[in-house]
């Protein structure tokens, strides 16, 4: 079968096209013929050698989001037959034309959805379904800062923050055509952080207070700027860390002290089985229900995983990035 390989840490030209063996199923694991790969940020820091390869050395198979059809089941597995659409998080081997998934992490798709569509479901909706439900909630909080507003994550956030009754969205992103889609999938503010004056118009927005809640997922200028905009009694919660060179320096903690603030960090990957499963139901109602707009307009062929992933970095994409086997 095709697949995309990693053969070293230079960057997303160390992703290449090549042809291995089917893997091979084990009990409690589900064959996927891939009808959509997904793309995700970690896939980009992954080819740098600047996120975890959980002890696989290369070359492995990239891509951590899978979408497709059932086509072998292990014993053992009940929740889905053959033939069913499905998708799931994977620990590797996503961009490929088969992947493994295990039972458990499967998800049985609901019909009106693509496949490129469901591909965003398992690690970027989850992972913001998840961040809201146990590193925002359960008290929803006034308002929250959402970075990379028209990112795959984000827009799911935007979106959700909602859901959980959250009091104002404010969007951050790097262009006006994000920031417009931010504010149609539901932002109350949307604000580019590439001009100068963007943490005065956070204060603004926000009356002068700052926001409840910081979802931190940018570095550099940006992540300190945002850190800064925590309002009295509120939460930094982090779940992006390229570029955390700095540990969190003596400023940051007398902010913390003073203003009684919490900081949080938040993995998807880190979460028990027992959160994932009793979340991804009430996801899914909503995705069914039509709740949740999901963008999935960037569709790549297998063999230009390289291409895809300099898109991702060059912040041309909105929503999701795929590719098709
Ligand atoms: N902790 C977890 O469980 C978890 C799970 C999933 C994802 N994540 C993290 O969430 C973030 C978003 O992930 P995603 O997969 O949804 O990707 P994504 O947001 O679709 O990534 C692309 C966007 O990131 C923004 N960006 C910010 N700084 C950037 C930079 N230095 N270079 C390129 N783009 C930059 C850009 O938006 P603008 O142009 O608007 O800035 C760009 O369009 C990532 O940091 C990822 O590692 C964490």
């Amino acid at each position: 079968m095709k697949a995309i390989q990693l053969h070293g840490f230079e960057g997303p030209g160390s992703a290449r096209l090549v042809d291995i063996d089917r893997p091979k199923r084990g009990a409690n694991e589900i064959l996927i013929e891939v009808k959509a790969s997904g793309i995700n940020y970690a896939d980009a820091l992954q080819t740098y050698g600047k996120y975890p390869t959980f002890g696989k050395e290369v070359p492995f198979t990239l891509g951590f989001e899978a979408a497709g059809i059932v086509r072998e089941l292990g014993p053992g597995v009940t929740n889905v037959k053959i033939g069913d659409p499905v998708a799931a998080a994977v620990s590797s081997g996503g961009y490929a034309e088969y992947a493994l998934a295990a039972g458990a992490a499967v998800i049985p798709l609901p019909s009106g959805l693509s496949f490129a569509e469901a591909a965003a479901l398992p690690i970027q909706g989850m992972s913001a379904y998840t961040m809201l439900k146990y590193a925002v909630m359960p008290v929803a909080p006034s308002s929250v800062l959402v970075q990379a507003a028209a990112g795959g994550v984000g827009l799911f956030l935007v979106q959700l923050a909602r859901h959980f009754g959250i009091g104002k969205v404010i969007a951050l992103a790097s262009s006006s055509e994000k920031l417009q889609l931010a504010k149609t999938l539901g932002a109350d503010e949307s604000i580019n952080y590439t001009e100068a004056d963007w943490p005065d118009q956070v204060r603004r927005a926000t009356d002068g207070r700052g926001v409840d809640v910081v979802l931190q997922m940018s570095t550099g200028q940006v992540g300190k700027e945002s850190f800064k905009l925590a309002a009295q009694g509120g939460r930094i919660v982090i779940f992006g860390a390229e570029n955390y060179h700095d540990s969190i320096n003596t400023e940051q903690v007398r902010q913390l002290i003073w203003q009684n603030q919490t900081i949080a960090g938040f993995a998807f990957p880190a979460l028990s089985p027992i959160q994932i499963a009793e979340s991804q139901p009430l996801f899914m109602d909503l995705v069914r229900a039509g709740k949740l707009r999901i963008l999935a307009e960037h569709v790549f062929p297998l063999a230009d995983a390289a291409v895809a992933i300099e898109m991702l970095l060059s912040r041309k994409t909105m929503g999701k990035v795929v590719l098709r086997p």
